[in-house]
């Protein structure tokens, strides 16, 4: 064993961080023989240095985390900041002052990915983010590593634990979303701000990540297609219960049939309870891996928390202190492919849609003409009526959302349509 240390500087020392430092010291000589080499804590950047902070030697606290990563001395920083800025500045003085880098940071990596990856392979360092997809789950590696040698057609995930457990209380309890919200909240899963989880910010970020490195391309932030799923009612599991279904927020990245093209988007969806994401409880997170040879997938696990997905962030550390030792790099990013983003509209699903409608004579067959004219062909109709007002559910076979959308404005505008209740699309089957 090599017995000069590698010296880890970390970013942040919250949630995540406070864990990873904890780990760092409890399993050192662990990771020492797994390595290799001793790994030493060698400053810890915050932006409160008077909080106390278990563990951590006060010697090693700073507030300046430039002056730490320009140090020239560091082989690996974990930047656990989180967020835009300074993030990314850090990552990028990182690299250019001699370090690799491990992350768990979604938003960045959605958002700037591409940037520094290249940044990291003109200074021939390591980018590692395990941690930024689904916490401890193992994912990233997997896809970029085990299936290196298949065809990945389809990432079907749930990726957000909060939303999870919102759906699932709705599904168990018959509860709302607000109450359902109310609960995650002050059971520790919801954030005092849920926008970035509710309205699937969060998921998406997952998502751009995912079908980049699935589909060896470039997917943008802006190229997912995003739904929330604030407007998911009781009466839409009812719906999906009646179908043999639940509702779950979905990450979604497919390769076009003809194989030209990719998409990816985040909305709730109704997936058949056969369907092994249907069981997929609480806060836990499980993504779906379709490909050629290995067929179907799922990978299981705490999509978030301090010690899980410290877990994700140490398994990288390793990775990246190996290398270091034997002087290479890992696989950096893949985005040979170049395969366009497709726009939601050009999607195929199937649906689910609730329409109130005068109960009268006829009204059922305009109804199937609108669907006709627009190509979307009928799978099921369920009609219930009630003084003079009736619901009409109607399931469709598989339809481009364009097609989807077309019909559902001209529903609109029929007389007989009093609304459009939900619209809710069909997944997993
Ligand atoms: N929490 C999870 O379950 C989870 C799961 C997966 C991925 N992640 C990702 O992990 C990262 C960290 O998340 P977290 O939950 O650990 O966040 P957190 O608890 O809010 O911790 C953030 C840390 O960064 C420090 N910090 C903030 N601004 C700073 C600055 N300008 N300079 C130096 N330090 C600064 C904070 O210092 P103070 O301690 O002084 O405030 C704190 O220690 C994020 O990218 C997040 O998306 C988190």
């Amino acid at each position: 064993m090599r017995t000069r240390p590698l010296k880890v500087a970390l970013l942040g020392c919250g949630v995540v961080g406070s864990e990873v430092a904890r780990i760092m010291t409890t399993h050192a000589a662990d990771l020492a023989a797994r390595i290799g080499a001793p790994v030493e804590l060698a400053g810890v950047a915050v932006r409160r240095p008077d909080k106390v902070r278990e563990g951590i030697p006060a010697e090693l606290i700073t507030t300046d985390a430039t002056a730490l990563v320009k140090r020239g001395d560091i082989d690996v920083v974990v930047e656990l900041i989180g967020g835009i800025e300074p993030a990314r500045s850090l990552i990028t003085t990182a690299f250019e002052h001699g370090a690799s880098v491990v992350s768990a940071n979604k938003a960045l990596l959605a958002q700037d990915g591409a940037g520094l990856h290249a940044i990291a392979e003109e200074q021939n360092k390591d980018l590692y983010y395990e941690a930024a997809v689904a916490g401890a789950i193992p994912l990233i590696r997997p896809l970029r590593e085990s299936l290196a040698g298949d065809k990945v057609n389809r990432v079907l995930g749930i990726v957000n634990g909060t939303t999870n457990f919102i759906l699932d209380k709705m599904d168990s309890t018959g509860a709302g979303y607000q109450e359902a919200l109310d609960e995650a909240s002050a059971l520790g899963y919801a954030e005092a701000d849920p926008t970035a989880d509710v309205e699937g910010f969060d998921a998406a970020a997952k998502a751009a990540i995912l079908a980049g490195i699935a589909f060896h391309t470039r997917v943008g932030l802006d190229d997912v297609y995003r739904e929330g799923m604030t407007e998911v009612t009781a009466a839409d599991f009812a719906s999906a219960k009646g179908m043999g279904c639940t509702i779950k927020l979905l990450a979604i990245c497919e390769r076009a049939a003809d194989g030209g093209s990719v998409t990816a988007r985040v909305h709730p969806a109704m997936i058949p309870l056969a369907h092994p994401l249907a069981s997929v409880r609480g806060a836990y997170n499980a993504v779906f891996v379709e490909s050629d040879a290995a067929g179907q997938l799922m990978f299981y696990g705490p999509g978030a928390g301090g010690a899980p997905t410290a877990s994700a962030v140490l398994g990288d550390l390793v990775a990246v202190c190996r290398n270091r030792i034997s002087g290479a790099t890992g696989p950096g990013a893949s985005a040979y492919t170049q395969l366009p983003v497709s726009p939601m509209g050009e999607v195929v699903t199937r649906y689910h849609i609730s329409l109130d409608v005068a109960d009268k004579p006829g009204v059922l067959a305009q109804v199937a003409t609108v669907f006709a004219e627009h190509g979307v062909s009928i799978d099921t109709v369920r009609q219930q009526g009630k003084d003079g007002e009736a619901s009409l559910v109607v399931v469709t076979h598989h339809a481009s959302d364009a097609s989807l959308n077309g019909t559902v404005e001209a529903l609109r505008s029929l007389d007989t349509v009093r609304g459009v209740a939900s619209i809710m699309r069909v997944e997993g089957e």
